[in-house]
């Protein structure tokens, strides 16, 4: 049985930790994407977490940390992991450093280097109140639609967690971006809710994007990623048996089931509402979905990133 509890019920907070303290699995709402939380330190809770997502146990989870001195604890933080973490922290950023110790190895899958993020939103409130990191991934099935509502969560999760904090649509609706600050540059393993530009502000360099074969294969790295049930065209401007049109600004793909990322053409609009309108397929069974074309700059980097491995067919 999985219940769900609003985060303004008072009661949510006490049933969340004492979860957490009992090895269960709790999901909680982040400012990126609804996060499936487990003690970080209990290897057995944080396998749990890989058994509700069925996900292959070589991808490594996240460790959420209430700030930096406690990311540091588990993590060596070079010159420029400090200086994003300064910045940007809390937020929408996730580094890979070198492990320094602590944590469950399953948390990492084996590596030596580890993934720690400084949430913003209820996530950060439990971190707080518990003392101790959460190993959080996305809250979806291995290879799905990442959850941005608390209604997702239940349709992939529902009797194989404990509890769902509902907080209503998360503010960003994209996962963190993810750099990996392990070698003397730093390196974009996923782009994200942090847009290129912003990090180049202040590394003062543009960070290169891992190569597809790197050992550190990361995130959403795996190429079948993000996806919807239907298959997913892209960059269509015009409509053919498709019974599911994804548009953007002003394009007007017309089918059975149409929805507009961003009739404004905004794309932090559109990065969040991006899963809960692949999710709307999905609940609509639609089998085809064309995909207009969404620029590829700032958010659209992610965007288009998170649509091209949604669109890879799956094995
Ligand atoms: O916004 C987010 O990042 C959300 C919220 C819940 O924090 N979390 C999230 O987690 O998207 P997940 O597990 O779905 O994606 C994190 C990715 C994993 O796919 C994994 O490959 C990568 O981070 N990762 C974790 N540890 C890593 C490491 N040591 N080296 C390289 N990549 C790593
Ligand atoms: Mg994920």
């Amino acid at each position: 049985m999985t219940d769900c509890l609003k985060v303004s019920d008072r009661r949510s907070l006490n049933r969340a930790l004492s979860i957490l303290r009992a090895g269960g699995l709790v999901a909680i709402p982040t400012e990126t994407v609804y996060g499936l939380a487990a003690d970080a330190e209990n290897g057995a809770a944080v396998a749990g977490i890989y058994e509700a997502k069925g996900r292959p146990s070589f991808n490594p989870l996240i460790a959420h940390c209430s700030d930096l001195a406690m990311a540091e604890r588990y993590g060596v933080f070079n010159e420029a992991a400090r200086a994003l973490a300064d910045k940007f922290w809390p937020g929408a950023l996730t580094l890979v450093v070198p492990h320094r110790i602590g944590l469950s190895d399953i948390l990492r899958a084996g590596l030596n280097t580890i993934a720690l993020r400084v949430p913003r939103g209820p996530m950060a409130s439990i971190v707080k109140a518990l003392d101790r990191p959460l190993a959080a991934p996305s809250a979806n099935l291995s290879g799905r639609v990442s959850a941005t509502e608390a209604h997702h969560v239940m349709t992939q999760l529902a009797g194989k967690i404990d509890l769902l904090l509902d907080n209503g649509p998360t503010d960003i609706g994209l996962e963190s971006t993810i750099v990996s600050c392990v070698g003397d540059k730093a390196v974009l393993l996923r782009s994200g809710g942090i847009t290129l530009d912003q990090l180049e502000h202040h590394l003062g360099y543009r960070p290169q994007a891992a190569e597809p074969d790197a050992k550190i294969t990361a995130p959403g790295m795996m190429t079948s990623h993000y996806a919807p049930k239907g298959k997913i065209r892209l960059n269509m401007t015009a409509l053919t048996s498709e019974d599911g049109a994804l548009n953007f600004g002003a394009s007007n793909l017309k089918a059975k089931y149409s929805y507009n990322l961003s009739e404004r053409g905004d794309l932090k609009e559109a990065a969040s509402r991006l899963f809960s309108c692949l999710a709307q397929f999905d609940e609509k069974n639609v089998d085809t979905i064309a995909v207009a074309p969404i620029p590829i700059e700032g958010l659209g980097l992610a965007i288009n990133d998170r649509l091209a491995r949604a669109a890879v067919s799956r094995v």
